[in-house]
């Protein structure tokens, strides 16, 4: 898929602007504080829903103003698409697919398929855990509206089971009342372990395979899951699930938060064996990222039969020459957007000036 066109409307530095993308690599070029992110934002929350750098929609509200607004046109293999994006600063902000308002944020997703690539992305290896669950969990809610719902179901029981540990009273026993939550938590629960097994078993043979170019056929890549419950049926998983919550209570309790479950899982990467989180020199974690995130790019086109639209934000000036041409040959295929100060590689771009 590809995105042909973005107005914007009081949208962070824009009042009013038109811009036009191809189908190949676009380039947004300008000097500092010209409003090249600011763009790739808009493009980022037609995809995912909310902004990549502020939690509060209204941030992106041109100063002084009341409301911003983002129009974006979308063609897929079959047919073109339109989002409309409203926020407004005092109200909930408001989205339309093809001029129709949807009702939920959750019905947006998987719509325009976005992968995004910024410096912070290449310390994804090297972060905590959270970092690579969130890899996950917005790389697959994009590819599977089941999986989006599974995790919203998880996070929202699991939310009433924190609220409920964390409300309790000395020598209270709330056994009983946290075994109803306990068994939606672990079915629940069970759909995410299970999703992300298959996810880190495919993603591994393409991060594999894109680690083995970007270092010169010298390092193996290898990556698994890492859960309290092992990959099996879902009836299996959620019954190790059931049974690792029911064994941590008192743990739980002492601690107030729920201490077992796949908002505690992670991906373990291996280079030649060497779990790089820990040990990898830094050059060698940011490879692993990059190819973590090609093989992104290659699982969701397998998985969805589309191409996403790939926005790297600053990444080129973090690579060295030959990471930047393994990057931009991989992804020749699919339309990419790059922000960047000056652009001087030989690969023919959409330039897009913001001064
Ligand atoms: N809500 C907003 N309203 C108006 N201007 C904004 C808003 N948010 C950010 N800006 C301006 O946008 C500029 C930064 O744009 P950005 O896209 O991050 O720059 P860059 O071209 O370096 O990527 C800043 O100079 C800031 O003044
Ligand atoms: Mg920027």
């Amino acid at each position: 898929m590809f995105v042909k066109k973005v107005t914007l409307h009081n949208f962070r530095n824009y009042a009013e602007k038109t811009v036009c993308f191809t189908q190949g690599l676009n380039v947004i070029m300008g000097p500092n504080a010209t409003g090249k992110t600011n763009l790739l934002e808009s493009v980022y929350m037609c995809g995912l829903g909310g902004s990549p750098r502020v939690s509060r929609d209204k941030d992106v509200i041109l100063w002084g103003e009341k409301g911003a607004y983002i129009h974006l046109e979308l063609q897929k293999k079959f047919r073109a698409h339109t989002i409309d994006m409203y926020i407004d600063s005092r109200e909930k902000k408001r989205v339309a697919i093809d001029g129709i308002p949807i009702s939920r944020l959750s019905q947006l997703i998987g719509t325009l398929g976005i992968v995004f690539f910024s410096p912070d992305e290449l310390k994804l290896v090297k972060d905590a855990p959270a970092e690579r669950r969130r890899f996950m969990d917005v790389s697959l809610s994009q590819q599977s509206s089941s999986y989006l719902f599974a995790l919203s179901r998880y996070n929202a029981v699991l939310a009433r089971r924190n609220k409920l540990l964390k409300t309790l009273s000395p020598g209270e026993d709330l056994k009983n009342s946290l075994q109803v939550w306990d068994v939606q938590l672990a079915a629940e629960g069970a759909r995410v372990v299970k999703a992300r097994y298959a996810f880190a078993r495919e993603l591994k043979t393409f991060a594999a395979e894109r680690h083995l170019v970007l270092s010169g056929g010298k390092e193996n890549l290898s990556l698994a899951y890492e859960s309290d419950a092992p990959d099996g049926e879902e009836k299996q998983i959620a019954d190790v699930l059931s049974q690792k919550l029911f064994l941590n209570y008192e743990k739980d309790c002492a601690l107030q938060y729920t201490t077992v479950g796949p908002h505690k899982d992670d991906i373990k990467i291996l280079l030649d064996g060497v779990d790089v989180r820990k040990f990898g020199s830094q050059g060698q974690q940011r490879t692993a990222a990059l190819s973590l995130k090609l093989a992104e790019i290659a699982l969701f086109a397998d998985n969805t039969g589309e191409q996403p639209v790939l926005l790297l934000d600053d990444v080129l000036s973090e690579l060295d020459e030959g990471r930047r041409k393994t990057l931009l040959e991989q992804t020749s295929s699919l339309q990419t957007i790059i922000t960047c100060t000056e652009y001087e590689e030989e690969v023919e771009a959409n330039i897009i000036k913001t001064k």
